[in-house]
């Protein structure tokens, strides 16, 4: 029997040439860039390329990658008329994970798996999640539907759809900004549950749905929620000490803080941090950078001895409230980046492909002898 690792930690159990992660060093980089570099002078629609590709495209590229993603930002009519059907007090990680399944209803080749098929559904799945939840969030509040834009790229062309009104560029950058930072970060537990299912061969979509029901969890994608609605209970920065050195001593974790392969600052929080507080204040929302600061001060001082530093939840929340998205739609929001690195995913496991089927150490008893169900 091999080594038992509880919750696989420090298995290997694929290889990639998409994202490299030094947890120590605090380094992450897609394709050998620094994330950082990517951040700055990238795009997300250029940062799915490049994983996708394994390559920085031409400008012709681009143009051409970007065309197909305007192209697909509509809905079916049948899609669209499913969003309109979904209950208005559903929540929006369940809307998207629905829908998503439900792409594959109307794709007439729902099964291919062929990597030129396989990309050519990502795209669409990748073009169209924003829509689906810019459509949902006007379904729920009652209020028109908003139609995508082309002549947009897909952070703007979301803020467009959510707002009615087109985002001013700092906005639109900064939302962009968040999708490169989210779209890929090795074999997290979304990302392994993608690859887990297309390795029976199943399909982009199955593995997609499987992949969303992942993130939603509090332990994972589920965190950025997390640490917002711990911003809303904080009542003031001053308040923020005591709370949060309560919540220790309780034994309780703190949202936003922690990861299980970084032991130093996670270099995607290291840039949310910057972004948050630049937003921040240009939207008066200094006070809740300020409390953010206040509460990575106090978990500093308690927990970075440990290897316990903010990952990319803890400024991310701040962000997506200072960009005005509502509280249950930003794990929703690191779906649409994570589509570009999950498809990423998929396509080179499909390109080399192993059916993962891990052993358990049985711990039971042996030989038992049926009791009948009178003498129980
Ligand atoms: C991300 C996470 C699940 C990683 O978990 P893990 O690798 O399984 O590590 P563990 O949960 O076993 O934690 C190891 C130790 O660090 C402590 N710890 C980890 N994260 C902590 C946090 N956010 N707040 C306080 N203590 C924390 C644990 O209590 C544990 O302490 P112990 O050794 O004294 O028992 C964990 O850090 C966590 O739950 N963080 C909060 C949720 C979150 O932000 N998730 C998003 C990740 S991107």
């Amino acid at each position: 029997m091999a080594n038992y690792s509880k919750g696989l930690e420090g298995v290997i159990a694929a290889e990639t040439k998409l994202s490299f992660i030094d947890g120590e060093k605090g380094v992450l980089e897609y394709l050998g860039i620094p994330i950082g570099e990517l951040a700055t002078y990238s795009t997300f629609e250029e940062t799915v390329f490049l994983l996708w590709n394994g390559r920085l495209p031409t400008k012709a590229e681009l143009e051409s990658f970007n065309a197909e993603i305007r192209k697909r930002y509509d809905l079916g009519k049948e899609v669209a008329r499913m969003v309109l059907d979904m209950p208005q007090t559903a929540e929006p990680m369940h809307v998207i994970r629905t829908l998503v399944s439900a792409l594959g209803l109307y794709d007439p080749k729902p099964n291919a798996i062929d990597l030129a098929s396989v990309r050519d559904k990502a795209l669409t799945v990748l073009a169209q999640t924003p829509t689906m939840l810019a459509y949902f969030q006007h379904h729920r509040k009652g209020t028109p539907i908003v139609l995508p834009d082309r002549n947009l790229g897909l952070a703007e062309n979301f803020l467009y759809m959510l707002n009615g009104k087109r985002p001013t560029p700092t906005m639109a950058k900064a939302l962009d900004v968040c999708l490169v930072l989210h779209t890929d970060h090795g074999l997290n537990n979304s990302t392994f549950s993608a690859r887990s299912v297309i390795s029976t061969e199943s399909d982009l979509y199955s593995a997609l749905t499987a992949a969303i029901g992942s993130l939603r969890g509090p332990l994972h994608g589920g965190a950025n929620e997390g640490v917002m609605k711990m911003l809303n209970q904080i009542p003031s920065v001053d308040a923020a000490e005591a709370f949060i050195q309560d919540k220790l001593a309780k034994k309780e974790k703190i949202p936003g803080f922690g990861h299980r392969v970084y032991k130093s600052y996670d270099p995607r929080a290291k840039h949310l941090k910057v972004l948050a507080k630049q937003l921040a204040e240009d939207t008066g929302n200094a006070g809740l950078y300020e409390k953010s600061a206040r509460i990575e001060a106090v978990m500093e001082r308690e927990k970075a001895a440990k290897g316990i530093y903010p990952n990319v939840d803890f400024y991310s929340a701040t962000t997506y409230h200072c960009i005005g998205l509502p509280l249950d739609l930003f794990t929703p929001m690191f779906v649409v980046g994570r589509v570009g690195g999950w498809s990423a995913h998929i396509l080179e496991q499909l390109a080399d492909n192993r059916l993962y089927r891990p052993d358990v150490d049985y711990k039971g008893p042996h030989a038992v002898s049926y009791t009948p169900i009178e003498k129980r």
